[in-house]
Parts: C-alpha cells; structure tokens; sequence
C-alpha cells in the first residue's frame, strides 16, 4: 500500500470516528439510546486511536505500547467504581485528559521539530495553561467529592484578588513568550502558576457544587484538547474537543439554570454553607408524622401517584426497593409515575440513571415540566430524599436563596408524603416550608429501610 493509499484510509477513519462522536452525543441526549450513545463514542476513540496507530513515519511503538497498557490499567478499575463514585471519577478523568494535553503542549515547545513561531506560542501556551489548570481544578474536585479534602468552601478575605492575580501571571507569562519563543525560562514557570491557579480556582467552591465544577473542568478540558488539535494539526482532535468542550459548557449552563444560578455565584458563591436561620424559627410549628402501615393505607387508596427521588434516595442505595414499590403499586392497579427534576441528586442524570439500574421504565420517568401540570391531580405525592427540588419557598420567598428556582409542584398534591432521616436541610442549607403544610406527612427514616417497610406493608417485595 503506497503511502497516499494509506492517507486517504486514515482520513476516511478520522471522518467515521467524527461521525461517531457526534452520533454519541446525540444519543445520549435521551435514556432509550443512551447506551448506544456510550458505545458509539467509544467506537470512535478506538477508530481514531487505532488509524493514529498507523501515522506514516510512527516506529516507536513501544513508547506508545508501554503508556497504553498503564492507562488501561488504571481506567479498568476506575471505570468500576460504584455509582455513588462516578462525580469523582469524572473529575479524575478530566484531570488525566487535561494533564495530557497540558504535556503533550509542554513536549511540543521542548521537542518539536521546527522553531515554535508567535502563532503557535500563542496556542501552545494557552492549550498548556488550560490543560494545567483543568488537571489540578479537577484533582482538588475529586478530593472534595472523595472527602480526602474538606467538602466545605474554603474562604479567607481578599481571595478573589489573590486568584485573578495568578491567573493574571499566568496570562503574562504567556504574553511574554508569544513575544520571545525561545525565553525557555518562563515556560516552566508558566506551567506553575497555571498549576496553582488551579487549586485557588476550586478550593472556594463547596463540595456539592462540585458537579457543576466539574461539567465546567469538563469544557476546559475539551477546549484544551481542541487547541492542541491545532497545535498538532489533528483535525480529530479539533473537533473532538470542540464537542467535549461545548457539551460540558452547555451541560454546565444547563445545571445553572435549573438551579437559578449564575456562573459567578457557583464560583464565588461559597454556596453549600448549612444557614444558622435554617433551623431557627421551627419549633412552635406542626409537624405531622406517619408510620410505614399508615403510609401503605394510603398509598392503596390512591388511584395516581407521583414518586419524586432526590439525593437521599442515591445514599440510601434505595433504588431497587423503590422499584418494589412501584411493582407493589402497579399490580393494585395505581398510576404510578416519578417526577424527575434536572438538578436531584448530585450529577446530571443521577435519578435516571439509579431509576434504570432499578429497571423502572423509562416511559414512567417524567420531566419536570410536564409532570408539575399533573400534580393537582395526584393523590400522593411520594419523596423519597429529595428536599430542595420540592421547596415551594423557591416560587413564594424572595428572600430564600433558592428563590426562582424551578420545583417540583408537590405541594399542589392531595397528600405529600417525605421519606427522610430528620428535619434537617438539603443541599442548599434551607429550612423547607412544605413540611410544615396540613396534607404533609413525614415518614421518618433511612429510605432504603422505610420503602422496604412500606413494601411489606403492602404485601410485595422479596
Ligand atoms: P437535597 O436538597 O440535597 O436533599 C436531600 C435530602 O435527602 C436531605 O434533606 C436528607 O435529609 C435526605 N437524606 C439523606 N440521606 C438519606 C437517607 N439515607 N435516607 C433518606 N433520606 C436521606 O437533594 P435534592 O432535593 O435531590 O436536591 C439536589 C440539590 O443538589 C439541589 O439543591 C441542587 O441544586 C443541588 N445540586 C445538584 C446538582 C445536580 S447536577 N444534580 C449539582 C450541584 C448541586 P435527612 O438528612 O433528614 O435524611
């Protein structure tokens, strides 16, 4: 095969692993194909790999065998860590992404064949301080999430100022070496202050906002990839990273808004933080609570029911005992279906992801929107962990730092019932008024054992 025979192979691969990634993308934007979506994305990274392989001119392949076989043994065991792990995972996926485009820059300035001109200083440095920043923002969020490093936001006075000034040398230091290339010197010392800008860019930020952080670390990773795509002349690359880097900004955006926050305010926001006043106030109010037994008598003489999952229900596991529920339910011939809110739990797609592990039809996972048009009409409404997302304050309390975020309507409900351990506030630290209405129950307890209790109540489960 002549050398322009191979090309034009290469080329036609790279197109298929583009298609492929673009396919994956669009796949996973819904539950039924998600799994498709993974499978065609991978597809295309061994396409891409696999034609990279066959670079005319590549003999070295042991230096390329050698790390090969490391990052396989490192991402088998890390691609099977539990559920519950995927945020940190992802972060540290995102750090080992970014750190290798980050040296890939760095290789490229030391040992690149030809003299680096102004253009391409300029991309190099860019690609490396992203990638830089990316590999060390993302090992600190995967040390929050993991809980090696404190969860809450770290804050002293005038850190703002101390962050925007090493970002600030960072971007000098870049400046002067699109200037002058060959000051060898200052390339090291960007690559530092890029490093620890890094650090001061995420240790501020609370461990639950981490999902957020980590979507953005995400789209500067991406990016990062994208210019060394430019850097390398790898059209793959480029546009590989241009959709890692859309996707996880819009992802991001869309993980804001279901919040009703701002960029600024989940960067700067120190968010997370439990309020003194979320529990002061509470005490002369009613709160009214039930048993398992009372909740299953409910539960049976309801015709529609609207099963609403937050964060509580992934750390109880309790997912497989939900779906008993539901079975219990749908044989007694109940409606029952579970309102999915953007922003429950802790990732983007946490509650459909434990609701399908659980084999819950997808058809039953309703979205937000369409399910809060509907919850006059429930009977019951179920909670099981969640708190915010069903915080009526968000649409009353102007005052409450959740206001404008969209909830669920569970209050419109007939009856509301709350699995939780305690009185205590969710993730954004709020006293939540719902449990204080007259159609409120509390149903107390840990939500594996409590729906597990309900179960048996109702004569199901194993
Ligand atoms: P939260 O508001 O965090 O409330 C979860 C509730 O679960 C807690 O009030 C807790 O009450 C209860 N819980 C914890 N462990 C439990 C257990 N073993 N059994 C029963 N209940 C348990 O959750 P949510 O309603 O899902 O809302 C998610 C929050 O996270 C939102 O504020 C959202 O903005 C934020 N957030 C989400 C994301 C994404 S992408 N999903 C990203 C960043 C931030 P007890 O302690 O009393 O049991």
């Amino acid at each position: 095969m002549t050398a322009f025979d191979l090309q034009q192979y290469l080329d036609f691969a790279y197109i298929a692993a583009v298609v492929l990634f673009i396919l994956s993308l669009k796949f996973l934007s819904s539950p039924t194909t998600a799994r498709m979506g993974v499978l065609a994305g991978e597809i295309g990274a061994a396409l891409a790999v696999i034609a990279t392989l066959f670079t005319p001119g590549l003999h070295e392949y042991r230096w390329i065998l050698i790390p090969l076989m490391i990052g396989a043994g490192v991402g088998v065991p890390l691609g099977l860590v539990h559920m519950t792990a995927v945020p940190q995972r992802t972060a540290l996926s995102h750090a080992f992404g970014a750190l290798s485009a980050a040296m890939i820059g760095i290789a490229e300035y030391y040992v690149g064949t030809a003299p680096v001109t102004r253009f391409e200083m300029g991309e190099i440095a860019l690609e490396v301080i992203i990638g830089s920043l990316t590999f060390t923002g993302s090992l600190i969020a995967a040390g929050k999430l993991q809980e090696i490093l404190p969860q809450r936001p770290i804050v002293y006075r005038g850190q703002n100022i101390v962050s925007l000034s090493v970002l600030a040398g960072a971007i000098g230091l870049a400046v002067a070496l699109v200037v002058n290339p060959p000051n060898a010197l200052l390339f090291p010392i960007m690559v530092i202050v890029a490093l620890i800008f890094g650090i001061l860019l995420v240790t501020p930020i609370g461990g639950a906002d981490m999902p957020t952080v980590i979507s953005l670390l995400n789209s500067y990773a991406g990016f990062s990839a994208a210019l060394l795509g430019f850097v390398l002349n790898s059209k793959v690359l480029v546009v590989a990273g241009a959709l890692d880097g859309s996707s996880g900004f819009i992802l991001s955006v869309i993980m804001c808004k279901a919040m009703n926050r701002s960029f600024a305010n989940v960067m700067f926001g120190a968010f997370g933080q439990v309020q003194a006043s979320a529990v002061a106030g509470k005490e002369e109010r009613v709160v009214r609570s039930a048993t398992a037994e009372e909740a299953a008598s409910i539960l049976s003489a309801a015709n529609k029911v609207v099963i609403v999952p937050g964060y509580g229900m992934a750390v109880a596991q309790a997912q497989h005992k939900v779906r008993e529920l539901y079975d219990a339910l749908t044989k007694k011939g109940i409606d029952v279906r579970f309102a999915i809110h953007p922003v429950a739990g802790r990732m983007p797609g946490h509650m459909n992801v434990l609701l399908a592990e659980a084999d819950i039809p997808y058809d039953r996972l309703v979205e937000m929107d369409e399910i809060n048009g509907d919850l006059p009409q429930a009977d019951v409404a179920l909670v099981i962990g969640a708190n915010d997302v069903t915080n009526p304050a968000a649409r009353s309390d102007q005052s409450s730092p959740i206001y404008g975020m969209p909830i669920i309507d569970v209050d419109k409900a007939h009856t509301v019932m709350v699995i939780k351990r305690s009185m205590s506030p969710g993730f954004a630290g709020i006293d939540n008024p719902l449990y204080y209405l007259d159609q409120t129950l509390m149903l107390f307890g840990d939500a594996k054992q409590f729906v597990g209790a309900i179960v048996r109540e109702l004569g199901g489960g194993h």
